[in-house]
């Protein structure tokens, strides 16, 4: 096979964990193709906005981001280089005609299922570019939702650093009445449980400690393993807390709903498992959780939280709040600042209601005033805060393991992940990337703590 000759791709990544995974993969499809990675837009052959549309103000964002990359195509133009623009995620599955029709210099507009066919949609912009099929390209709209899963087409992932995402799930099926997932992402898909031990190992072997099972409702996960069984994600954390290598196990976003007792146990039974969740609970009323079809109770995310505490007394929680949904009195508020004051969390996300067209919550009448929006989510935040920065206080003097992934900002120094997902730094040579290291946290700073090694003869790193 001859070389491709050199192109640069440049991925704007836009939103969750989700989405970085899937510039990730998108960049290993056009690999083949040639396309190495470009330091910015305006040097790139092509440029992917990988987009998000899960808050408001989404679609503007894309649309003069786009500006601004068209404005570097006409800098490369008069140069006589050409540049490819396309536009990838959740904005261009829910809003594809509309960039289609007010953006027609982009040349590809593709969703969240179609990444695997990239390359073909790249070949056909690229030749329309040439001039070979006309003095302009079409534009290629490809948002379809296929039967056939993407991942059995997208070339296994390698691990880039000491800390992998492996997606396992895609899709929701819970229809929230604010959010746009369930439209945006398609139905719920869970992977089949050999391919993810495969790519679990991929990685492990190519230097990966700690891997984060992605999906967007990834406890829902109910993947196929061996003779047809079903195996749920408690199971899958056991079987991958079991690969050589592998010594932390995450996973992000899950719901209330589906944190069943298997996957609580498996928080008791599997080291692996960090003691860190990320488990959105929205607001702390009954009635808002209903109204919001959350199906669950705020009684019901304190029994979890209660079950998962007993099992893993250190358990560290983490939250997505949303404040002002329509109908919210100043006593569902209560409810929810009530809620935060009693699990205390190590850290949260806190956002204001806003419509999202198409979803269920847009066209209730009972709208918050945005002036009673923003002092509620000020008086959360300020809480939220409080507790974080109570909790990342109470560290200092403690003694952590420490995954160490890269170098930090200053010399000598690295930066690594503690098991509550607090960023650590410490001076140690860059030979210790990937270690696991026992540390003692001496300092708090605003985004992180400051650490020295805990023996200092820096015998205590473990290996595995
Ligand atoms: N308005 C405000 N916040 C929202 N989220 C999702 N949709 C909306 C919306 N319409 C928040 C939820 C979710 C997080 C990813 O984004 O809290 O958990
Ligand atoms: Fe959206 Fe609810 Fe599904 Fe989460 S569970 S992705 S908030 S619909």
């Amino acid at each position: 096979m001859t070389d491709a000759p050199a192109k640069r791709l440049f991925i704007k990544t836009y939103g969750c964990q989700m989405n970085v995974y899937d510039s990730a993969r998108m960049a290993d499809v056009l690999a083949p193709l040639g396309y190495a990675p470009a330091e910015s837009p305006a040097d790139a052959d092509m440029v992917i906005l990988n987009t998000c549309h899960i808050r408001e103000k989404a679609a503007e964002k894309v649309f003069s981001d786009l500006g601004r990359v068209r404005a570097y195509r006409s800098e490369r133009a008069a140069e006589g280089k050409d540049m490819i623009i396309a536009v990838a995620g959740c904005v261009a599955q829910a809003e594809g005609a509309e960039i289609m029709a007010r953006a027609p210099f982009v040349d590809i507009v593709l969703g969240p299922q179609t990444y695997h066919r990239l390359p073909e949609m790249v070949a056909r912009a690229a030749r329309a570019h040439d001039g070979k099929t006309g003095a302009k390209s079409a534009g290629i709209l490809d948002t379809e939702f296929p039967v056939e899963p993407k991942f059995d087409h997208l070339p296994a992932p390698r691990a880039e650093g000491p800390a992998a995402f492996l997606s396992i799930q895609e899709g929701c099926d819970k229809f929230c009445t604010f959010c746009v997932v369930p439209y945006t992402r398609g139905a719920e898909y869970s992977r089949p449980v050999a391919d993810i031990l495969r790519e679990a190992k991929n990685l492990a072997d190519s230097g990966a400690r700690e891997i984060t099972l992605l999906g967007q409702n990834v406890n829902a996960y109910h993947g196929v393993g061996e003779n047809d069984e079903v195996w749920g994600l408690g199971r899958l954390a056991r079987a991958l807390a079991d690969i050589d290598g592998l010594s932390r196990i995450r996973y992000t976003t899950s719901h209330p709903r589906d944190m069943d007792d298997a996957l609580m146990a498996a928080h008791r039974d599997v080291p692996a498992l960090m003691p860190f969740l990320h488990l959105p609970v929205q607001s702390g009323s009954d009635k808002i959780l209903e109204a919001m079809n959350r199906g669950h109770t705020a009684d019901d995310y304190r029994r979890i939280i209660a079950t998962l505490r007993g099992y893993r007394p250190d358990m560290a929680l983490s939250s997505d709040f949303i404040v002002g949904y329509p109908g919210e009195s100043d006593k569902d508020f209560e409810a929810t600042m009530a809620l935060v004051r009693e699990i205390t969390f190590a850290q949260a996300f806190s956002f204001k209601y806003s419509a999202r067209a198409g979803t269920p919550a847009a066209v209730l009448r009972t709208q918050v005033p945005e002036d009673v929006k923003d002092a509620r989510l000020y008086a959360l935040q300020e809480l939220l805060l409080e507790q974080q920065r109570a909790f990342n206080k109470a560290s200092v003097g403690r003694t952590f393991d420490v995954l160490l992934t890269h170098a930090g900002r200053h010399p000598g120094q690295l930066v690594g992940k503690s098991p509550y997902l607090q960023a650590v730094h410490v001076m140690a040579d860059p030979k210790h990337i990937g270690a696991i290291a026992r540390l003692k946290i001496v300092s708090l700073e605003s985004n992180s703590l400051g650490a020295v090694w805990a023996d200092a003869s820096e015998s205590t790193i473990k290996t595995a």
